[in-house]
């Protein structure tokens, strides 16, 4: 059965992707999970998650390393060394390091999950397209809003041309403020990554996944702020991506988002549209979803609260009557489709390379071909946030890449 091999074990392994892998193994779908880390101690700290051992009792993944010894940077690059051709290696580390993971990966003939931003540079993710096309191999990008089911309705409407066409928008996603104390301080830094590259992306790619439409300019205004390790990272931005029928969308991104307010962040997205006679409108609140709650006392765990807003929606456990617990949501849909994507792609070097191509057209997952729009903003916001905001404008095509409008 196919081996999986996630690499990094913080805080996206906790939340999602591992639980995902779990209830696939209960199914039966997947095989043995390893978790590789550069650190012993995240191994080890998410081997004994509680919620682990409520949902999932019996089941547990090999460790890399097996103690708590570290860092060990390289330790990945041997257990992808290890695997047989044809399994699966999830790509779950800091951005900047996606890159290495995923060649890596591919070099040894695996297929990859990686997750979102999948490269920070337009090159990358062209030499990323053309390894996993030589070999017949998929690399597919976690983003897992277009799991939402709202995605999916906002998307078939508006190919329906219920909306008309798209003209201005505005999206935000706020994360708590705690998250500065986190492992992020180490490396959502000015140097690396900003709020945009690392949370904006997602309604970046929801505008085109419901919408059609490519990005062309992108400026991104940034706010530097100390972490508590004294690191500095840009800690608020403002975008504005400017598409290819002349549409504008503000996204607004920080590590703000008060840890004493209801649910684990704020976000959404609104887009006003409309045809030459009649104006059209979408709002999705996906932080807020109906549910409020006031508990006897605060929970317990990072960001909860005692007066709580959660969403039911992205990732929850629900008892179906055991053994443990069953993960629910849009984040589970995505790893499953996402997992099941890897596995179906089977046969001759021939029959693979058909299957990427059917993929990428498809365009329900997102890959290196056909969600490159991504990277291009993620390069252009790079370069636009450390030139206080200057608009960077976007070449499609072969010689794909970024450069200062004026
Ligand atoms: N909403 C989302 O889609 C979402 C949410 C959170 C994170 N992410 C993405 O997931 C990635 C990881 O984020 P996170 O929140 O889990 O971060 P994190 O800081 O909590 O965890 C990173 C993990 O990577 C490990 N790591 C670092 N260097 C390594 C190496 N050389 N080899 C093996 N492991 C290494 C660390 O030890 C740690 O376990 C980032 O790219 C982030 O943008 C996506």
């Amino acid at each position: 059965m196919t081996q999986i091999l996630h690499v990094g074990a913080g805080m996206i392994a906790h939340d999602q992707i591992v639980p995902s892998l779990f209830q696939m193994q209960r199914n039966g779908v997947v095989g043995e999970i390893t978790v590789a880390s550069q650190n012993g101690r995240s191994v080890q700290a998410l081997k004994k998650a509680p919620v682990f051992e409520r949902a999932f009792p019996g089941q547990m993944f090999r460790c890399l390393p097996e103690d708590a010894s570290g860092p060990h940077p390289d330790l990945y690059k041997q257990a992808i060394a290890a695997l047989p051709p044809g399994q699966i290696v999830i790509a779950a580390v800091p951005d900047q390091l996606h890159f290495d993971v995923v060649m890596t990966a591919l070099r040894a003939d695996q297929n990859v999950i990686c997750v979102k931003p999948l490269v920070l540079r337009v090159a990358e993710s062209m030499l990323i397209e053309e390894e996993a096309r030589a070999r017949g191999r998929v690399v597919a990008v976690e983003y897992h809003k277009r799991f939402d089911d709202r995605s999916q309705m906002a998307r078939r409407r508006y190919k329906d041309g219920l909306f008309g066409n798209f003209k201005l928008g505005t999206a935000c996603l706020m994360e708590k403020w705690y998250y500065r104390h986190s492992n992020f301080q180490n490396w959502c830094t000015t140097e690396n990554s900003d709020a945009f590259t690392y949370i904006g992306c997602h309604y970046v790619d929801l505008v085109h996944f419901i919408t059609g439409l490519l990005p062309t300019s992108v400026s991104v205004y940034g706010i530097i702020d100390k972490y508590p390790n004294g690191n500095e990272g840009y800690l608020w931005t403002d975008a504005r991506v400017i598409w290819e029928n002349g549409a504008c969308l503000n996204v607004q991104n920080s590590l703000s988002f008060p840890d004493a307010a209801p649910g684990t962040n704020t976000q959404g997205i609104t887009l006003y549209c409309g045809t030459e006679s009649t104006g059209a409108w979408l709002e999705h609140s996906d932080q807020y979803r109906g549910l409020r709650y006031s508990y006897v006392r605060n929970p317990g765990g990072d960001g909860a609260t005692q007066f709580a807003e959660p969403s039911p929606d992205y990732m929850q456990y629900v008892d179906l009557g055991g053994p443990g617990l069953v993960p629910v949501g849009y984040g589970y849909r995505s790893v499953e489709h996402l997992v099941k994507t890897c596995l179906n792609c089977q046969g001759s070097l021939d029959q693979r390379q058909a299957y990427l191509a059917d993929l990428d057209s498809k365009g329900i997952v997102a890959t290196p071909a056909n969600s490159r729009y991504n990277e291009l903003v993620t390069e252009a916001g790079r370069l636009s946030i450390e030139n206080c905001g200057r608009e960077v404008a976007i070449t499609y095509g072969k010689n794909a890449g970024v450069a200062f409008r004026y």
